[in-house]
C-alpha cells in the first residue's frame, strides 16, 4: 500500500509546497491521507525559521521512526527548510529516516519514493537515505500543481521562491536560497485555471513578493512588475479576491499604494512586517528602513483605504535590544493598531549574523516582551470586532464550518465570520450582518433580501 501522510509545519509557503507534492504524488498513483496512524509513508515538510520549529520535527520523526519496528516497508522523509539547512547531518540523530529532500526538489519526491520502493521489492535491504538538497534551476517553476478539495473555494499561488534580503536573524536566504521569480504568464494562467474549477480568492506567495519579478520584468509607467501582476489577477473575472504574502517594507511604493484605490479585488488587509520600532535595532537587523518611514506607508494605505487591516511580524529580545528599545516597539505597535500580529521571541539561528552578535537577551526578558505586546494586540482586536458588531460585512462563503453547525467565510478584512447558509452559496460573496463577536471570530445572519437561504 501507498498511503501517504504529509505533516507541514510553518509558514503558507510550506503548505503550499506540500500540496504540490501531494499533487504529484497522486498522479504518481499514490494516495495521500489525512490520518498518520493509517499511512506508509510519513513525509514531514519543516520549517528553520525558529529552534522549537525544527525540534518539533525532529521529535515526530524520531517517534515515526519507531514504525518501522511494526511495518518494514514503512517510508520516513524530510522536507523543506530543515532539510535544506542540516541535510545530511540529520541522519546523526535519525539514522532511520529514508528520505531528505531539500527545498528546490520538493519535484523530486515521487521518484524517490518509487526508488525507494523498487529496492523494497527487490528483497534488497533498503538502500542507504537517500538525500538531495542541491540547488536547482528553474526549481521555482515547479510549485504549481494543486489538489483541491470538492468546491474548493481559496488557493495558494507560489509566485516566487527564495529572498535576497538578508536580514541579520532570518535563516531563510539559506533555507530558500537566491530569489527567483515565476514567469508571469504561467502564473496568470495557473490563477485562471484554478477559477474555472471553481477557486474565487487568491493568495499570492513568496518570500518577499514585492520584489516579485525585480530582474525579469521592466517597470511600466512606474508600476512594478509585482503590481503589474496584481493588475492581471483583478482581471480574471472568475477571482473575486486578491491577498498576497508576505512583503517588505520597501516594496510600498506609490504604485502598491495606489493598487488599493483602483484594484478593486484587492482586499483591504495588509501584513506589514515591522519586526521593531526601534531605529538602532532595525539597522542591526539589516531592515532597510526607519520607524518613521514605516508609520509614515501605514498612514498613507490608510488614507487610500481608511478602513484597512494590517497584521504584522515582531521580534522581541534580538540580541542587545534595551528596555527603551522595546519601548518604542510598544510604542509603534500600539500606534499602529494592528488587527492581528505574530510576536515571535528571537531565536538563535546558526549561521546568521545575529548569532555571533554579543548580548542575546534572557529568556524571561523575551517572555515578558512577548505578553506585553499580546495584550496590547488582544485589545485592539476586541476593539476592532465591537466596531464590527451590527455592521453589514461582504462575506466569501468557503463551506461548512468544522462543527458542522452552519458555514464558515471570511470579510474582506479577513475576519471569519459563522453564520446559516446554503450548499449552494458556497463560492459567493453575501452580505452577513454581524450580531455577535468574540475575539476571534465573528458571527452573523445572511442579509438576502427576498432569497431563501
Ligand atoms: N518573508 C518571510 C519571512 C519568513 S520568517 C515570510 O514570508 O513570512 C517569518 C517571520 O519569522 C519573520 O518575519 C520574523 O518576524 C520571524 N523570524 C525570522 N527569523 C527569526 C528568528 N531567528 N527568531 C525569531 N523570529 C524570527
Ligand atoms: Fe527573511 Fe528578511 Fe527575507 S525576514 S525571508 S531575509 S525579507
Amino acid at each position: 500500500m501507498n498511503r501517504v501522510y504529509i505533516k507541514t509545519y510553518g509558514c503558507q509557503m510550506n503548505e503550499r509546497d506540500s500540496e504540490a507534492v501531494a499533487a504529484l504524488l497522486r498522479a504518481r498513483g499514490y494516495r495521500i491521507v489525512q490520518d498518520e496512524n493509517a499511512c506508509d509513508v510519513m513525509l514531514l515538510n519543516t520549517c528553520s525559521v525558529r529552534d522549537m520549529a525544527e525540534q518539533k520535527a525532529i521529535g515526530k520523526a524520531g517517534y515515526a521512526a519507531q514504525k518501522k519496528k511494526r511495518n518494514p516497508r514503512f517510508l520516513l522523509g524530510i522536507l523543506g527548510c530543515m532539510a535544506q539547512n542540516r541535510g545530511a547531518s540529520l541522519l546523526d540523530a535519525l539514522p532511520d529516516v529514508d528520505l531528505i529532500v531539500g527545498t528546490q526538489k520538493f519535484h523530486q519526491v515521487p521518484d524517490y519514493l518509487d526508488n525507494l520502493r523498487a529496492a523494497q521489492a527487490a528483497g534488497a535491504p533498503l538502500p542507504t537515505s537517500i538525500v538531495d538538497i542541491a540547488e536547482e534551476a528553474g526549481s521555482q517553476n515547479t510549485i504549481r500543481d494543486h489538489v483541491l478539495e470538492d468546491r474548493q473555494v481559496t488557493a495558494f499561488v507560489s509566485i516566487q521562491q527564495g529572498c535576497n534580503m538578508d536580514c541579520a536573524f532570518c535563516i531563510v536566504p539559506k533555507t530558500r536560497g537566491d530569489e527567483r521569480s515565476r514567469p508571469m504568464e504561467e502564473i496568470v494562467r495557473e490563477c485562471e485555471e484554478l477559477a474555472e474549477r471553481g477557486v474565487r480568492e487568491i493568495t499570492l506567495l513568496g518570500q518577499i513578493v514585492t520584489s516579485y519579478g525585480r530582474r525579469d520584468y521592466a517597470h511600466t509607467d512606474g508600476v512594478t512588475p509585482f503590481v503589474q501582476l496584481l493588475e492581471r489577477v483583478n482581471a480574471i473575472p472568475g477571482i473575486k479576491r486578491i491577498r498576497f504574502t508576505s512583503p517588505h517594507p520597501r516594496g510600498f511604493k506609490d504604485d502598491l499604494i495606489q493598487a488599493y484605490g483602483r484594484l478593486e479585488k484587492l482586499c483591504e488587509y495588509v501584513h506589514l512586517p515591522m519586526q521593531s520600532g526601534s531605529d538602532r535595532i532595525l539597522k542591526a537587523m539589516n531592515r532597510p528602513y526607519s520607524r518613521d518611514r514605516y508609520r509614515q506607508i501605514v498612514d498613507d494605505l490608510r488614507r487610500v483605504r481608511p478602513d484597512m487591516y494590517f497584521s504584522t511580524d515582531i521580534i522581541v529580545g534580538f540580541p542587545g535590544e534595551t528596555d527603551e528599545e522595546f519601548a518604542q516597539t510598544r510604542e509603534l505597535f500600539a500606534a499602529c493598531n494592528y488587527d492581528m500580529a505574530y510576536i515571535f521571541k528571537y531565536s538563535i539561528r546558526t549561521g546568521t549574523p545575529a548569532a555571533d552578535m554579543g548580548d542575546q537577551i534572557p529568556d524571561e526578558v523575551k517572555e515578558a516582551r512577548n505578553a506585553e505586546l499580546l495584550a496590547i494586540l488582544q485589545a485592539n482586536s476586541n476593539r476592532r470586532n465591537a466596531t464590527l458588531l451590527g455592521t453589514t460585512q461582504e462575506v466569501l462563503v468557503e463551506g461548512p464550518d468544522k462543527k458542522g453547525l452552519g458555514f464558515m467565510g471570511r470579510t474582506r478584512g479577513n475576519r471569519i465570520v459563522h453564520f446559516a447558509a446554503s450548499d449552494r452559496l458556497i463560492g459567493e460573496l453575501v452580505p452577513v450582518k454581524i450580531d455577535r463577536v468574540s475575539t476571534a471570530v465573528l458571527y452573523g445572519q445572511l442579509e438576502l433580501a427576498g432569497v431563501k437561504v
